[in-house]
């Protein structure tokens, strides 16, 4: 595999990685992966229910957190670890500006391996202790068990990974295998992001480049008769310059959100026309001069249309099901990116979702394998949820998100919003209380600056 280092099983290190800033945790995540290719990141994390979940399924052998997150801090990881009974030892980081002897005392006193602060340790320095101290444990733990540790060791490839951060967001969902979970998330996610207070003068799309069967009409409930004249189709004669405002009201189709939704005809003729990669290409150049966020909802193959969405995207959110089919379908993907020249960049900005879309079995793969499999973090692992199923029954009036505000798939969507576009700052996912907590925060202004 290119850009993969194999190391000696016995030396490699597991690691989650937790900060609620997703872009300084992928910058980190890239130094200190390329300065020590003893360490696999298996995951990446921005909340504590998402990383609970994530200890429990995958007992990395370390976590490299900030010490002080929105909803818990190092101390509160360090004691979940022990109730547990997991061997995962917790290294923090400080900022500098913060770091001081009580909070490092307090930290190791509770059993918190090592504590950094931010500006004077490098990635590498950090790196190499977090390894020195797992492999220190292994010997101890051999000496006294008289077990060989390497039975507990998963994984040999460390891949590169790089996130370009920027403002103006394309995102993604793929799989070439069918029925995943793809449009389900698309739908939601821009859902979610669109409902977020702090994002509420964002434009946001949502297109549907599943040409030979795109549903996003159909979950979102639209309007027959709007759809034959507002489709993809109907972008063919448009020449790029010529997307504006009037254009986009004309051809795109504005649900009860404000979200702007981009179908595909009804027409199987017309869709089978409409899956050229110019066609694509045009559309995605078009509308980022009037979006801030557009999210695609792609199709379950290889088409010229995916490939234009894949090319402008600057996340690609792979997802897949816990079980054997879906992950082989995205091996086969992530090897072809392999083979291609040029591939290394679009696996560059793929995430893997791994969708619980049928309820949990015992044949279900344990995330770690999966990540491992793909040579990838998982991003987020989004539950089973009866929810999902009483948003089709709903006649898209619904979705998923909407309809138990505060469940975990409402969660989920609201943290994979959050990681990939910062939108969910506070921590707590309902945007309620995010909308007190803006307005506490400016009144607190009113009454002290004023
Ligand atoms: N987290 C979940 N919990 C429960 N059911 C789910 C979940 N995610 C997806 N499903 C169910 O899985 C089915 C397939 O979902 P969806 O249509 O989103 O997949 P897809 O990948 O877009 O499929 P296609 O490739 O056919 O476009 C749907 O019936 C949906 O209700
Ligand atoms: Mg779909």
């Amino acid at each position: 595999m290119k850009g993969a280092v194999i190391v000696n099983q016995t030396q490699n290190v597991t690691v989650i990685m937790v900060d609620y800033d997703q872009s300084r945790m992928n910058d980190l995540y890239y130094q200190i992966v390329k300065s020590s290719p003893f360490i696999t990141v298996i995951a990446t994390s921005t909340d504590s229910i998402d990383l609970k979940q994530k200890l429990d399924s995958m007992e990395p052998d370390a976590i490299f957190m900030q010490y002080h997150m929105n909803d818990c801090n190092a101390v509160d990881i360090e004691k979940y670890c022990r109730e547990k009974d997991l061997k995962t030892m917790v290294f923090a980081t400080l900022p500098s500006q913060i770091y001081n002897v009580n909070t490092v005392m307090y930290g190791k006193r509770n059993g918190i391996k090592e504590i950094f602060s931010s500006d004077t340790v490098s990635p590498q320095e950090v790196g190499m202790r977090i390894v020195d101290t797992v492999h220190s444990f292994r010997k101890e733990y051999e000496k006294i068990t008289g077990q060989d540790f390497s039975n507990r060791v998963r994984k040999e490839i460390v891949t590169k990974h790089v996130t370009k951060v920027v403002s103006q967001r394309i995102i993604v969902t793929y799989n070439t295998k069918g029925g995943v979970g793809k449009t389900t998330i698309a739908v939601n996610l821009t859902i979610a992001i669109k409902q977020s207070p702090y994002f509420s003068g964002k434009r946001i799309a949502l297109l549907d480049f599943d040409s030979g069967g795109g549903n996003v009409s159909t979950i979102c409930n639209v309007d027959d008769e709007e759809l034959h004249s507002k489709n993809l189709a109907a972008w063919d004669s448009i020449e790029e310059n010529e997307i504006t405002r009037d254009i986009i009201e004309d051809l795109m189709i504005q649900d009860k959100n404000g979200i702007m939704i981009l179908a595909v005809p009804l027409n199987l003729v017309q869709a089978k026309n409409a899956t050229k990669y110019e066609l694509g290409e045009k559309i995605i150049n078009g509308l980022k001069k009037h979006f801030d966020i557009i999210i695609i909802d792609g199709p379950p193959n290889i088409s010229p249309l995916a490939d234009a969405a894949l090319e402008a995207a600057t996340d690609v959110l792979l997802v897949a099901n816990p079980e054997g089919q879906s992950i082989k379908q995205l091996t086969k993907l992530t090897s072809l990116l392999n083979n291609i020249e040029d591939g290394d960049r679009i696996l560059k900005k793929m995430y893997l979702l791994v969708n619980q879309a049928h309820k949990p079995t015992k044949y279900d793969m344990k995330l770690d394998r999966i990540s491992g499999y793909l040579g990838k973090p998982i991003l987020r692992y989004i539950p089973n949820c009866d929810e999902v199923l009483e948003a089709l029954h709903s006649n898209g009036q619904k979705q998923a998100i909407e309809i138990n505000k505060e469940g975990e798939y409402a969660k989920a969507m609201k943290g994979l919003a959050n990681d990939l576009t910062g939108c969910y700052p506070v921590g707590d996912f309902d945007a309620e209380t995010a909308k007190e907590k803006k307005k506490r925060k400016k009144s607190f202004f009113g009454i002290f600056g004023g």
